[in-house]
């Protein structure tokens, strides 16, 4: 079996040069009162790496505790998708967690990885084909947030989806229902989606899973900074900013923010921004979800509930959907 990306021609990934795009999106949101980076852009060579670092943390649980309940129930988890379907993953990332399902599921039609970086969905594809050589894999290089088309030849077998790892969490409600409408336009009428939602619990619990001791998650939010210095001919010291994760409960999420240590002015590309001391830029969101809010979020994108797994302790929950 030869694995070979398929790019969805609906879905163009960078409509700019990198740095252009980046640039462009921090000057933007560096024009509002409150100053905002999209999070997108962690995601570099050493981001990555720090949030692979971020998933094995101790204070960190919502990795370890979604692979336990996947592995507790991945057989359930793979009985409430049909029998001969076609998997669609998306946002693969590292398949630890699909493999959770695949094990259950021998008579898979096909397993559909979509991701943003080619390179690591290649070799995750290949990794993945090693220990299941029959299983066919059809990846897609793909920006799952943009409509996009499913192989053409996958026929007709069922469709199901995998969206784990809370990523839902990281949307405004909004864009996260749809989100969710979308992954039924791309798989269809009568498609099963199984999907991982973070819940509500303790600020303490949630404030240390993004504010750990040995400050990963500080250093993960920082390099933001560096990347801007980096890439955009920044003057931001990183070490002139602070790491701050508070819990906003009427918002029901986790905001992640860069503080400013001191009044300062720093210049990108040439433009000068002033930071007061105290002021923050706004990183990232973690949304937080009762198990009815969560399956009231999806209801109103066309999805009906079908089962949902917590673990014992109710930090974390599977939720298995249904398209109409
Ligand atoms: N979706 C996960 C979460 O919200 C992982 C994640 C995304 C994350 N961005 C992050 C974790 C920033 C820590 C910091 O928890």
């Amino acid at each position: 079996m030869t694995i070979k990306p398929v790019f969805a021609d609906a879905t163009p990934l960078a409509h700019l040069p990198d740095d252009r795009a980046f640039l462009e999106d921090v000057l933007a949101g560096f024009a509002k009162p409150q100053k905002t980076l999209p999070a997108k852009y962690f995601y570099d060579a050493v981001g990555s790496d720090l949030f692979e670092q971020i998933t094995r943390l101790p204070e960190y649980y919502p990795t370890r505790t979604e692979l336990g309940i996947l592995d507790m129930r991945g057989a359930e988890i793979a009985a409430a998708l049909p029998r001969g379907a076609a998997l669609v993953e998306f946002g693969s990332g590292s398949t630890v967690k699909v493999r959770r399902l695949l094990r259950h599921m021998p008579d898979l039609a096909a397993y559909v990885p979509v991701d943003v970086s080619e390179t690591f969905l290649r070799s995750e594809a290949a990794a993945l084909q090693g220990d299941h050589p029959a299983l066919r894999i059809a990846p897609i290089a793909a920006d799952f947030t943009q409509p996009f088309a499913l192989p053409h030849d996958l026929g007709d077998a069922p469709r199901a989806g995998f969206f784990p790892g809370s990523t839902i969490g990281n949307f405004e409600p909004t864009e996260a229902g749809r989100l969710l409408r979308q992954f039924g336009d791309v798989l269809g009428e009568g498609a099963t989606l199984v999907v991982g939602v973070d819940l509500v619990k303790d600020a303490a619990v949630l404030e240390a899973a993004y504010d750990d001791a040995a400050g990963v998650t500080a250093a993960f939010n920082l390099n933001l900074l560096t990347r801007i210095d980096r890439d955009l001919s920044g003057t931001f010291a990183a070490a002139a900013f602070a790491h701050r994760a508070v819990f906003n409960r009427a918002a029901s999420r986790i905001e992640m923010h860069l503080v400013s240590r001191a009044d300062q002015t720093v210049t990108v590309a040439g433009h000068a921004f002033a930071f007061a001391e105290g002021e923050t830029i706004h990183t990232e969101n973690s949304y937080k979800y009762t198990l009815d809010g969560f399956r009231a979020l999806a209801a109103e994108a066309g999805w009906s509930p079908v089962t949902v797994w917590t673990d014992p302790e109710r930090l974390f929950s599977v939720h298995a959907l249904r398209l109409g």
